[in-house]
């Protein structure tokens, strides 16, 4: 499937209904643009983990681009005060995943096992943690994960997406925000990484990371990247 025009999709709201496609999007995409199956087994913690905040506690942020009337092909998880998502988080989402742990199965599969090593080595070596992170807060307070279908990309649905958190992040006049990608250690050669220098993002940091070294060939970087907003609005 091709598309090549903005008009086959809308950017609309966050609705409940919505949940499950973004859920599956995401355990579609949430590796490196491809598929979380072959990592970890089970999409409904993950949702937990790593959803649940932007769908519950700050829905007003978050945009999908809808296609055919209720077909979900892209999402934008946005968050407009890193600070208080990272407060909820310990204090709402952090208890409930021991519970979800056991309540959607996770102990029962080697490679989740394997999944949650790395990632545990990961944070022992450091590798999750952000460079400068309370000035990278105060001057770029929001932060967004964006994710298209498959099918869907270099169709303008990212572009969309973003500029229409853009628009709702100048009108709560907040000037900043950042992200996180990954990519080789060359700058700008993946798709992502050109993705958000294209939309105006540069570079805050970069780290190696582990993580995916099981699932990818060669040398992986977490890259944190920052746009000022002033600069899109005129
Ligand atoms: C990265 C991603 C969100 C981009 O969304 P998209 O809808 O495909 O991007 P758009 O069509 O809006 O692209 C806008 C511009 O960005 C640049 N761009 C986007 N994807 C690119 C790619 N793969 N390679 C080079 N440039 C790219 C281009 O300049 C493009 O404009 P053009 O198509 O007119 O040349 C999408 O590819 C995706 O979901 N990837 C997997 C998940 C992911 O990596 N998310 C980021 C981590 S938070």
């Amino acid at each position: 499937m091709e598309h090549g025009h903005t008009d086959d999709f809308t950017i609309e709201p966050y609705r409940p209904a919505y949940r499950e496609q973004i859920l599956e999007i995401f355990y579609a995409t949430g590796l490196l643009g491809k598929s979380l199956e072959p990592a970890f087994s089970s999409p409904r913690f993950l949702e937990l983990l790593f959803l649940r905040y932007y769908t519950q506690y700050e829905p007003q942020s978050l945009w999908v681009a809808v296609s055919e009337g209720s077909t979900v092909v892209g999402y934008l998880l946005g968050c407009q005060n890193t600070k208080r998502q990272r407060r909820v988080f310990l204090t709402h989402i952090l208890p409930r995943l021991l519970p979800g742990f056991f309540i959607h199965n996770v102990p029962w599969r080697k490679r989740n096992w394997a999944f949650i090593g790395r990632w545990l080595w990961g944070m022992l070596r450091g590798e999750f943690r952000t460079a400068y992170a309370d000035e990278l807060y105060q001057k770029y307070p929001a932060h967004l994960h964006v994710s298209v279908r498959r099918p869907w990309r270099r169709a303008g649905v990212g572009q969309a997406m973003l500029q229409h958190f853009f628009d709702q992040l100048t009108d709560a006049r907040i000037t900043g925000v950042h992200l996180q990608a990954y990519g080789p250690p060359q700058p700008d050669s993946t798709g992502a990484l050109r993705f958000f220098a294209s939309m105006g993002f540069r570079e805050w940091a970069r780290r190696p990371v582990q993580l995916f070294h099981a699932f990818r060939a060669g040398p992986l970087h977490r890259v944190t990247m920052v746009r000022h907003l002033e600069l899109f609005k005129g």
